[in-house]
């Protein structure tokens, strides 16, 4: 996952620093009635130069054939419902938004979403594009369609895909939004009206947003029964898909077109396979072709389970992981013969809410450990669960095995505060190139910095060599998240030793995620490859992608793009051949039958009747919103 601004300190310093623009508009938060606009301190939004939200993106279909096609009694209801959101907003607007979930902060700067763009052929290059590069670099990243009417995070904004297509110095690039459910329906309704997972599900007026969407729902004014995530995390190419993927939902397929262009397939349930949730961070085994994966439950049990998927597709039984508490858990690890996972600090208490707090809590008393469980395990029963305190890693960048110690080698960011990503707080984040060695015979860790404290940077955002994953490697790629949360380079560490080779972009550029290509599965050398890595110019306002060679550190080609590229989350590359190979076509699949929608939403109005939140919940968790 890309940095992310998130903490109180950096955000405003991001907004304080930056030099004004005199061509940027400014960002106007888009209300129904009664405007929310006029209780915005519009002083502070025109004070800050690169908040803007591109219009050209938005759809104009206000009056949609959606409405045309309800009848009376939901046109009725319809309204009564606008009226309670309108109400709702006014409320929100006596309260000022945590800058966790203000669209000014959220979305400001390069960080803003852009509009689609068709394929642009012919791109500029600056240098030479090496020949082992011939494919197609994909990212995922948050990009909202509409302007938000209430809270938002970044995590919240809709998939978009950027494409750069390669092959020699022939480069072409487009980028578009991934068609899921949500957005189709959004986008014919013209306003958002799903609820955002982070930005808005807080304290009573998240409560509220849910009763408001629930009974939407029950009059049919908006469908779920088909997901409601937005695909915008993580990209993975397993068995002829690319799959685009949030943890708040099946994956999205999507296909890049001989014409270098983009399409979403469609929601994908890998032949209907996958009945609940994926996280967007799944693991293919280099050696074994097989795809391993979790899915987490925000209040109903199991709270975990883990799959695989065998090299063609075929998946795997789900493994229940007994957890005493729903945990955030954004990624995972695999060994060659082990599966890790982390269970730490970072859990949901959904009843927060009804205190006017958020449901991600950092729950101080909890003690983080790691579970190590056979990659074919059909029960959890072999899980071998070890502590190591004060442990928050948001990503895990690889692990191994050390068969003479019998250890397990963990490679990770560790985060503090561990909730700084979704909650204001004061403490400056910081995130720490780690080594956990589990030990299996004494079922106990060690941590140590990578880095020697006086060279501490923050590091997220980053690989290893794939081809490795699950292996012993000696090198990642990680991206420099300074100042955060923004990214002025990468680094390539050493993690044996600590040596750090930095690169720097340089002047006021800013990239995200470093991709390591290698130049050949075949290659005796770990880093014989190259950093691919989005750069936007804030001076400029111009992006383009650099190619980096991993072994030198220098720039080995530069291409110019037609149009800005905001900061982003995770990315893939396919090549040439599997892009020939892509699956055409995806099955159609639904999440949600009639009768549990209509069992939520009977509880959802129980919760309200009883001023109590767990049934809203519970039916909130069986629609898949989980959290990016
Ligand atoms: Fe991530």
């Amino acid at each position: 996952m890309a940095v992310n601004p998130y903490t109180s300190t950096l955000v405003s310093s991001s907004l304080s620093s930056t030099p004004y623009n005199k061509t940027i508009p400014t960002i106007s938060i888009k209300t129904i009635k009664p405007s929310r606009k006029a209780s915005i301190n519009c002083a502070a939004l025109q004070s800050s130069p690169i908040l803007h939200f591109p219009h050209t993106i938005n759809s104009d279909h206000h009056e949609s054939h959606h409405h045309l096609q309800w009848n009376l009694f939901q046109r009725a209801a319809a309204t009564a419902l606008d009226m309670f959101e309108s109400a709702l907003i006014t409320s929100e607007a006596e309260h000022p938004f945590p800058k966790t979930s203000d669209p000014r902060v959220q979305i400001s700067g390069n960080f803003a979403p852009v509009p689609e763009q068709n394929v642009k052929h012919n791109l500029p290059v600056r240098g030479s594009i090496p020949d082992c590069i011939n494919g197609v670099y994909v990212r995922n990243g948050a990009n909202p369609l509409f302007e938000p009417v209430s809270g938002h995070h970044l995590f919240d904004g809709d998939g978009m895909v950027h494409a750069v297509s390669i092959a020699g110095n022939s480069v072409s690039y487009s980028c578009k939004l991934t068609e899921t459910h949500r957005l189709i329906q959004e986008r014919e309704l013209g306003r958002p009206i799903f609820p955002k997972a982070i930005g808005e599900l807080h304290g009573h007026s998240g409560v509220a947003r849910l009763a408001l969407f629930y009974a939407r729902s029950l009059f049919g004014l908006v469908d779920h029964s088909k997901g409601m995530g937005v695909a915008n995390a993580g990209l993975i190419y397993f068995n002829n898909r690319l799959l685009a993927m949030s943890e708040d939902d099946l994956p999205y397929q999507i296909r890049i077109t001989p014409a270098s262009d983009i399409e979403t397939v469609g929601r994908y349930d890998f032949s209907e396979q996958l009945m609940s949730t994926m996280i967007a961070h799944p693991k293919l085994d280099p050696v074994t072709g097989e795809m391993f994966a979790l899915s987490y439950d925000v209040v109903q049990k199991p709270y975990l389970k883990y799959f695989k998927f065998s090299k063609e597709g075929e998946k795997s039984p789900d493994v229940e992981i007994p957890l005493n508490v729903p945990t955030m858990i954004h990624d995972f690890a695999i060994t060659e013969n082990f599966v890790v996972v982390p269970d730490q600090q970072v859990v949901f208490k959904l009843q927060e809410m009804m205190k006017g707090g958020s449901p991600v809590i950092y729950d101080k008393d909890k003690i983080s450990r790691f579970g190590i469980l056979p990659k074919n395990a059909a029960t959890s029963t072999d899980m071998i669960w070890v502590e190591s305190p004060e442990t928050f890693c948001f990503h895990l960048w690889n692990a191994w095995e050390e068969p003479e110690t019998n250890e397990v080698v963990v490679i990770g960011s560790c985060m503090t505060p561990p909730d700084s990503i979704f909650n204001e707080c004061d403490e400056n984040l910081k995130s720490v190139l780690s080594e956990i060695r589990i030990n299996l015979n004494t079922r106990t860790s060690t941590k140590r910095s990578i880095l020697q404290e006086s060279d501490h940077i923050n590091l997220e955002a980053g690989m290893v060599n794939r081809d490795k994953l699950g292996r012993k490697t000696r090198f990642a790629y990680l991206a420099i998240a300074e100042p955060w949360p923004k990214v002025s380079g990468f680094a390539k560490v050493d993690l044996i030793t600590g040596e750090t080779k930095k690169f720097f972009y340089g002047g006021e550029r800013y990239g995200g995620e470093p991709f390591f290509l290698p130049s050949s599965p075949n290659s005796e050398s770990e880093d014989d490859g190259y950093i691919l890595a989005f750069v936007h110019d804030e001076k400029t306002w111009k992006s383009e992608l650099q190619i980096i060679n991993a072994v030198s550190m220098v720039v080995e080609a530069s291409v110019k793009l037609p149009s800005r590229v905001p900061y982003g989350f995770h990315g893939t590359f396919i090549n040439s051949k599997d892009l020939a190979e892509q699956a055409q076509r995806s099955q159609a699949c639904s999440f949600w039958t009639e009768a549990q929608l209509v069992s939520a939403v009977f509880r959802s109005f129980q919760l309200l009747k009883n001023n109590y939140c767990d049934p809203l919940l519970y039916s909130f968790s069986e629609s898949g919103i989980l959290f990016i």
